[in-house]
């Protein structure tokens, strides 16, 4: 998708065309390589980013190998099957069809024109970054680096990852003493940084379509990188360097954490208040300029959201610098899920119940409408609360027949089916999935907490909205 963006070489030195050392020409040879589809590209951490990727890679005719570590994954991939709610068996068929396939043999890497780092970058114990899957990844991949490859990391990071934690290990770990490039006529590895801007679920704006921020260690990197994603995306937005990338993806995801937490505490004055928060949102969005619509909810959920502001706080510190702001979002936001079941129990109260004795069906453990992630889903909380308090507690939800263990959690659930509501002390719709009949669901049951405004126009005495 070439396109008038395409202009790494005019904001960021000299163009290909003026390129004359042996080492640009390296580059120029890449390049081609990329726009003759001969370029291969490996993507490591086939989840819901970097499978996604590898297929509209495929689309575009490149021959794409995905690695991940999980060989269940890797089976599964190479049987033509998903196991993405959203990604069909048939695309997966169709990618292997010009040439996808996936392994767990790091080895590989050596055959690769250009790689894309995707795995995950949770927090550890204590709230702090956990980068162990990105230098396990790139400690894995630094034996089989080759001259003029290039690396590409797009997992969400602090600033400073790519130069001070990837190049590092790239450069202390490849048996050729390869280093990375750092200017146009100098040989070795290109390196960058490019986020992944994905909104699951949203089906108003497709991915190509969302353009692809990259800072590269250099010009040739960024170049490389560049006519790489130019290749997949509509536009390409070439930044100066990885630690900008890197922080326009923290400034995009806290921008958001920082206007739900404000929408969070509004929505509880507004209850205290007597005014619908939502009415309210729905005026102030008619303003054509200057406000942007955020929605309250019962707490953050993803990969994202709930954990990105963290890593920015914590490499923060280490300027003697405290993000005030980012912090004070996350304590709302946190906290969402204990203003739910003070909820719950004022509603129950008001029917002279307790939470300890009470039957609540939980509705939806996603993180969000539609989508079969749950990361960090404030449902999960609000469940543990619930049985902590003595509830006996269901769930339902379409993606999820069960619900396990994970890092946080172990809960040992099956979905409960959506009939004989009736039953239940309580409803409580904590994710708003659209195949839903929320009239229905109302009719059924004794008392909906509805945390998503879900139930919106639906009139009925048994609805509590919060
Ligand atoms: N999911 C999103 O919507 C989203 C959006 C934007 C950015 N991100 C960022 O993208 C990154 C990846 O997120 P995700 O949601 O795809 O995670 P995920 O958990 O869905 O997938 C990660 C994959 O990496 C594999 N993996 C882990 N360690 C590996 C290793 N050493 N080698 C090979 N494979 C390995 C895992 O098995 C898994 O398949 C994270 O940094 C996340 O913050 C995610």
């Amino acid at each position: 998708m070439r396109s008038p963006s395409h202009a790494a070489g005019s904001e960021l030195g000299p163009t290909i065309k003026n390129m004359t050392t042996a080492s640009e020409n390296r580059l120029a040879g890449l390049i081609a390589k990329i726009d003759s589809r001969e370029a291969r590209i490996g993507i490591i951490g086939m989840g819901y980013v970097g499978l996604p990727l590898a297929l509209l890679f495929s689309g575009q005719r490149f021959r794409v190998t995905g690695f991940d570590v999980e060989q269940s994954r890797v089976d599964k991939l190479n049987a033509g099957a998903s196991y993405i709610v959203r990604i069909l068996p048939s695309e997966i068929q169709e990618a292997q069809r010009v040439g996808f396939r996936a392994t767990a043999d790091y080895s590989e890497i050596a055959q690769m024109d250009a790689v894309i780092i995707c795995v995950p970058t949770p927090l550890n114990d204590h709230h702090e970054p956990d980068l162990s899957f990105v230098t396990g990844t790139v400690k894995s991949i630094a034996p089989w680096l080759r001259e003029g490859q290039l690396i590409v990391l797009e997992s969400t990071t602090y600033p400073g990852t790519t130069e001070e934690v990837v190049v590092p290990l790239l450069e202390t770990g490849n048996p050729r003493s390869l280093k990375v490039s750092r200017s146009l006529d100098e040989p070795g590895v290109h390196v960058a940084f490019s986020p992944e801007r994905e909104d699951p679920g949203n089906t108003d704006v497709a991915r190509h379509d969302i353009p692809k921020v990259i800072g590269g260690c250099g010009p040739a990197s960024t170049q490389l990188a560049s006519a790489m994603y130019d290749a997949i995306f509509r536009s390409v937005i070439p930044v100066s360097n990885p630690a900008t990338a890197e922080m326009t993806k923290l400034l995009e995801n806290i921008y958001r954490c920082v206007n739900i937490a404000l929408v969070n505490e509004l929505k509880q004055l507004c209850m205290r208040m007597g005014i619908d928060i939502h009415e309210v949102i729905d005026a102030a969005k008619t303003k054509p300029f200057g406000f942007q619509a955020f929605y309250p909810g019962p707490g953050l959920g993803g990969h994202c959201i709930p954990i990105d502001p963290f890593y920015l706080s914590w490499k923060a510190r280490q300027f003697d610098f405290r993000t005030r702001f980012i912090e004070l979002a996350g304590e709302i936001n946190t906290a969402m899920p204990y203003f739910v079941i003070e909820q719950i129990a004022a509603t129950l109260n008001e029917q002279r119940k307790s939470i300890k004795g009470s039957k609540i069906l939980v509705l939806g453990v996603a993180y969000k409408r539609d989508i079969d992630d749950l990361r960090e889903s404030p449902s999960l909380t609000i469940i543990e609360l619930l049985r902590e308090k003595g509830a006996a507690v269901a769930y339902n939800d379409p993606f999820f027949a069960t619900v396990g263990r994970g890092r946080q959690y172990d809960l040992d659930m099956t979905s409960a089916p959506l009939d004989n509501l009736g039953k239940y002390d309580a409803v409580v719709i904590v994710t708003d999935h659209s195949t839903y009949d929320y009239r229905a669901i109302v009719e059924q049951s004794q008392l909906v907490v509805d945390t998503r405004n879900a139930t919106k126009g639906i009139d009925s005495p048994k609805i509590v909205r919060c």
